[in-house]
């Protein structure tokens, strides 16, 4: 069966999830995000690749960091923006997602970036929109499904900092039960040849049978830390929470918030990394958090230069 995000020449359709994503794809979308990190500073002129284009923002949940960085990333590319207000939009009176779609496609619309909080609302859009070429889709974080930019950032944060995926221990930690972050990183790195990934939390916030993505389970963070290059940390999603999981924040911080003497057990030169939104006290030590081995705020800028080149290719170019 085919690809749903390739097309029939084997091109970047859409961008749905990295799960299944081709190695190349993953390396081309990289390459391309290096060649724009200078295009990213504020005081550099645009580049016209989507000059004409529309772009719609379609956030159907919260965002701060995705939202922004895809209206900076479409901007930098010359394209016109349309960040649809969900709230005041007619979503609000009842009107269905693909009736809003067929609705924005009528006025133009190239691309759509979007967030929703059910699990598999970009891929519906992509079907529906099938038969348009010239129309994209961009999930932005689909329910705990997949959220394939913020993993593409954090694969184009590793390699930035440690080069060379097929040499690293990488710990995700905490909450991946409901985590479309963790999913994404996942796929990336066992896809890009990491040879060591490791998820670590109690076993009521790990997926059952999640060792069959190609990692390995780590109930005990000390023991979860120790040799890692990197660690990720997660946040506790109690919106998608169905009852209580855990005893307390304050318990959970106790045995898996990271800080400065966990950190300590993984190599002496092992950024942490944290997708946003963070949770100080709760899954990460302010010390930590705003210290020397934290790269969580350049996640934020390569988040740009990644969502530029994702849509860039998209786009043909
Ligand atoms: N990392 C991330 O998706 O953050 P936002 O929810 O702020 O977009």
């Amino acid at each position: 069966m085919r690809n749903p995000q390739l097309n029939a020449h084997g091109e970047l359709q859409h961008l749905l999830t990295i799960e299944g994503l081709p190695r190349e794809v993953i390396v081309h979308i990289l390459d391309t995000a290096g060649s724009f990190v200078g295009i990213t500073e504020r005081d550099v002129k645009k580049v016209p690749i989507l000059r004409g284009k529309s772009v719609f923002n379609l956030f159907f949940e919260n965002s701060t960091r995705t939202r922004t960085t895809f209206e900076i990333a479409a901007k930098r590319l010359s394209a016109d923006v349309i960040n649809l207000n969900i709230n005041t939009s007619s979503a609000a009176k009842g009107e269905s997602l693909l009736d809003t779609i067929d609705n924005l496609s009528a006025m133009h619309a190239d691309m759509f970036v979007v967030r929703h909080a059910s699990s598999g609302a970009p891929h519906l859009i992509a079907r529906h929109v099938e038969g348009h070429p010239h129309l994209h889709v961009v999930n932005a974080g689909d329910g705990r499904h997949a959220h394939p930019t913020q993993g593409l950032l954090d694969l184009y944060t590793l390699r930035h900092y440690k080069q060379d995926f097929t040499r690293l221990s990488v710990a995700v930690v905490g909450d991946v039960l409901h985590s479309r972050v963790a999913r994404s990183l996942i796929h990336g790195l066992t896809t890009m040849g990491t040879p060591d990934v490791r998820v670590v939390g109690p076993k009521t916030l790990l997926p059952e049978g999640v060792e069959k993505l190609g990692v390995r389970v780590f109930h005990d963070m000390n023991e979860g830390m120790k040799g890692c290059d990197a660690i990720v940390m997660l946040r506790l999603q109690n919106e998608r929470m169905k009852g209580p999981l855990l005893p307390s924040a304050q318990e959970f911080f106790k045995s898996y918030g990271l800080t400065a003497e966990k950190l300590a057990l993984a190599k002496p030169d092992a950024i942490v990394m944290h997708p946003g939104p963070m949770n100080r006290g709760v899954e990460i030590d302010s010390a930590v958090a705003d210290g020397p081995r934290s790269v969580i705020l350049p996640q934020v800028t390569f988040g740009i230069a990644v969502r530029m080149a994702v849509m860039a290719i998209l786009a043909g170019n």
